[in-house]
């Protein structure tokens, strides 16, 4: 026996919905690639045009100050300052969108969900992605407390290829007002995101913004923060207080205890995503691509398909063995394939960071 796993035990599956979808096999399920959609590029574009590169890039510099000090939108005041969000930060956080909501297809495979709820959504960010990965999308609801992301939002969809998106300015369902308060009197959906929002509130304010989400989820909850120890920590405390109020861990963990890892480690994954010219010129950057740092957590109310494991950092591929750090039922583990075993060396080599593995 040439592969070790060192922690690991099994558990039962059961499908989160009983209706399945004929043309969509649960063990396929659909890959949405990490790069803008071409109704969205060609907007930006249209909306950028003429406008001077150099005040986007001054602006978005400004704001990535802001954001690595710890600080959220509030600087985000004007249409400018919101195409300057759009070029710098909407591709990485539409790719983290994307990475996660693969990652819900896979774990609810059965999952269709007809209503949408996007909280904190600026300009509509993970309602672009939703709808490249759920077809059966066609009622999205937004809540941001800034104006100039909305617009910018409302600009954005109405040139949208989804009828689901343009519907929303016909619909007026992007409200404008603090998510705590609209929450409170939000129409359940049976998605409900929360991606790069959650950071921005008062820490005392964490509990019950998860309650609200909680409250307002038919189906799932998907919350995206950026990969960092602190938007980690957010998502602990959501995950934790969500799974003693019932709801299911469908990702990434394989189970519902405690997280195992230990500071200074914490759960990150990174999405890699190309970088257009613009978005280069913009971040004053050389390399045509860029690496997403992100945490999340997609909790359900059904049980999901069980997995049985999470690769949890890059697996190291030497000429003898591959090796793999996995979260797994059981804890983390160290996963390990030696050359000598072709058949587990091969299925290992095609691991990702942040993959659902079987054992
Ligand atoms: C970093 S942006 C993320 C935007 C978008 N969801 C994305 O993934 O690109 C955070 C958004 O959360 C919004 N936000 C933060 N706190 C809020 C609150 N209390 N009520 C409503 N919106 C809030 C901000 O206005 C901002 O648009």
């Amino acid at each position: 026996m040439t592969t070790r796993r060192r922690v690991e035990r099994g558990h039962e599956s059961i499908p989160l919905f009983a209706v399945e979808r004929e043309d969509s096999p649960i063990s396929k399920p659909m890959r949405l690639p990490p790069d803008l959609p071409p109704d969205l590029k060609a907007v930006l574009a249209r909306l950028a045009h003429g406008v001077s590169r150099k005040a986007i890039a001054e602006r978005a510099a400004a704001q990535s100050r802001v954001y690595r000090a710890g600080g959220g939108s509030h600087g985000i005041a004007t249409a400018d300052d919101a195409l300057a969000y759009a070029f710098a930060r909407l591709p990485a956080t539409y790719a983290a969108a994307a990475a996660v909501f693969n990652a819900t297809c896979e774990s609810l495979p059965t999952f269709q969900p007809c209503t949408m709820l996007d909280v904190g959504a600026g300009p509509g960010t993970a309602a672009f992605a939703a709808v490249q990965a759920f077809e059966t999308l066609a009622d999205i609801r937004l809540i941001d407390a800034n104006p100039g992301l909305r617009d910018l939002a409302l600009s954005l969809m109405a040139e949208a290829d989804s009828e689901a998106l343009r519907q929303v300015i016909d619909q007026q369902s992007y409200r404008q007002g603090d998510a705590l308060m609209l929450l409170a009197e939000a129409q359940p959906a049976d998605l409900v995101v929360a991606s790069y929002a959650a950071g921005e509130l008062a820490d005392s304010e964490l509990a019950r913004f998860t309650q609200l989400l909680w409250a307002a989820t038919v189906g799932a909850l998907v919350v995206i923060v950026p990969g960092t120890p602190a938007g980690y920590g957010r998502v602990l405390r959501m995950r934790g207080e969500l799974i003693a109020a019932g709801a299911h861990v469908a990702a990434p963990c394989p189970h519902e205890r405690p997280c195992p890892l230990r500071p200074p480690d914490w759960c990150h994954f990174a999405q890699r995503l190309p970088r257009s010219r613009d978005h280069l010129r913009i971040k004053g950057a050389e390399v045509p691509f860029e690496d997403e740092k992100f945490s999340y957590v997609v909790l359900s109310r059904g049980k999901p398909q069980s997995i049985d494991a999470r690769v949890l950092a890059p697996p190291k591929i030497a000429k003898s063995a591959i090796t793999a750090k996995l979260c797994t039922d059981g804890g983390v583990a160290t996963d390990i394939a030696e050359r000598r075993d072709p058949d587990a060396y091969r299925r290992r080599k095609s691991w990702r960071w942040g993959d659902s593995v079987p054992r």
